[in-house]
């Protein structure tokens, strides 16, 4: 039987741009994927356009249990790197936000370099096919058991993702096999995800389901804390829209978020200073700051008295009301879950793996790379961007490994 240097199990982002590097350094690699679509999270990302990387992608963009693990696979291959294999392709793109760069065309123009990078690497694909279980073969390397017969390799990598979005095939496939082989996990969540309220406090608010505004949005203190200023949806069952999922990352269960509705103002002294020269009453005033809507629910929520004149409340009122509108607290009772998550938290322990190859501390030639691994970007093309980068370190150093294998057998 044909024996494989690699196989790379999840022909996702991380795993077709490892089996394209390791292929296309003379290694001879098989890519295996359960799915019958190739790469469907990489089609349906940034809208159908791919936000594949951040120009400001580094360490401090993303969380995880060992924070400097993904410096030096991050400094190695860089979005400058990635930009550059897109101009290769002649595929173009544009900035939307804060570094954050999408094809003009559509994803499927990421999808297409992937698959010709993977052809120029001479990559087997065995798709879809089903790994029911994976053996180390006697001496070195690993057996993939399959339906269509066993798959043998020197080294493997495991590029299966996290757990969000089951829909389109996301399994807990990674877990299982780090735990097989002794890895521990770090708890596992959904993450990049809206937030859900209960449905009696969040009565008012379903009304204004689909208005949105920019806020700043914090939860959580020192290390373990976060704050964006971006821009938050109001949905029927709770908040959705970039500030809210990147918050989510952070959010605890049980712990509240923090939403200041006035991030371009000091709150207390623009009413301060509104009560001498504005003749209007509360409600019209805020609505000149906030969406109409979301000013008067928010002052019937807080028991405020819209219709009263700024020039009638006593400083201490415009003080409190000040101070509630930049801190807002509400505390969510859950998440929409993996069924909407854009990512998993958590995942593979990167305390047992090498930050320079990815390569497991306990098993030689085993590899964990992309979401699978305890690193989770923020939104905004960083997730893409662990992914090139894991999987690049990982191609290459499986390649040598397995190189090093044959010159010594
Ligand atoms: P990925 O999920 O891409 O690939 C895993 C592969 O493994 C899949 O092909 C799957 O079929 C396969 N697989 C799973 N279980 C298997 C099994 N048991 N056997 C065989 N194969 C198996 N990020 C970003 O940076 N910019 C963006 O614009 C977006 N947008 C976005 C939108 C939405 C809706 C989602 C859900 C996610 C995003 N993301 C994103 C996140 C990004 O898609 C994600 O982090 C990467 O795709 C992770 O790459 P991986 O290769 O690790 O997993």
């Amino acid at each position: 039987m044909k024996v494989f240097d690699i196989a790379v199990i999840g022909a996702g982002a991380a795993g077709m741009m490892c089996a394209a590097v390791a292929g296309q350094s003379g290694r001879r690699v098989v890519l295996v994927d359960h799915a019958s679509r190739l790469a469907e999270k990489i089609r349906i990302s940034g809208g159908g356009r791919c936000n594949f990387t951040n120009l400001h992608a580094g360490p401090a963009n993303y969380l995880s249990a060992n924070p400097h693990f993904c410096r030096s696979a991050l400094a190695r291959y860089t979005p400058r790197d990635f930009l550059a294999l897109l101009k290769r392709y002649r595929v173009s793109w544009h900035e939307k936000h804060k570094g954050q760069l999408f094809c003009d065309q559509s994803s499927d123009a990421v999808i297409d370099v992937l698959k010709n990078e993977c052809e120029a690497g001479q990559v087997s694909w065995r798709r879809p096919l089903e790994v029911s279980q994976v053996r180390r073969r006697e001496g070195a390397g690993f057996i993939l058991d399959t339906p269509s017969g066993p798959i043998e390799a020197r080294a493997l990598v495991i590029a299966t993702g996290g757990l969000s979005i089951p829909k389109i095939g996301a399994t807990d496939f990674a877990f299982r096999v780090a735990r097989q082989f002794g890895h521990k996990l770090v708890d596992t969540r959904p993450a990049l995800v809206p937030l859900t309220f209960a449905a009696s406090d969040w009565a008012p608010f379903a009304a204004l389901a689909g208005v949105s505004m920019e806020v700043q949005m914090a939860t959580g203190k020192g290390r373990n804390g976060a704050e964006f200023i971006e821009d938050l949806l109001f949905t029927h069952r709770g908040l959705s829209g970039p500030g809210v999922l990147q918050i989510s990352s952070y959010w605890q269960p049980g712990e509240p978020v923090q939403v200041n509705l006035l991030p371009e103002r000091d709150a207390v002294q623009a009413l301060l200073e509104a009560k001498t020269s504005v003749r209007r009453n509360l409600a019209n005033l805020l609505a000149e700051w906030l969406p109409g809507r979301v000013a008067d629910t928010w002052l019937a929520t807080h028991g405020v008295p819209a219709q009263a004149r700024v020039a009638d409340l006593p400083d201490k009122t415009l003080r409190h009301i000040g101070a509630a509108l930049s801190c807002w607290s509400l505390t969510p009772n859950g998440t929409e879950g993996y069924r909407k998550a854009e990512v998993t938290r958590g995942g593979v322990d990167t305390r047992e793996l090498s930050s320079t190859t990815m390569m497991s501390a306990r098993v030689p030639g085993l590899y964990f790379i992309g979401e699978a691994v305890d690193v989770t970007g923020w939104l905004g093309g960083y997730n893409f961007q662990w992914a090139w980068a894991s999987g690049v370190a990982a191609g290459e150093a499986a390649a040598e490994y397995t190189r090093s294998l044959s010159s010594t057998n």
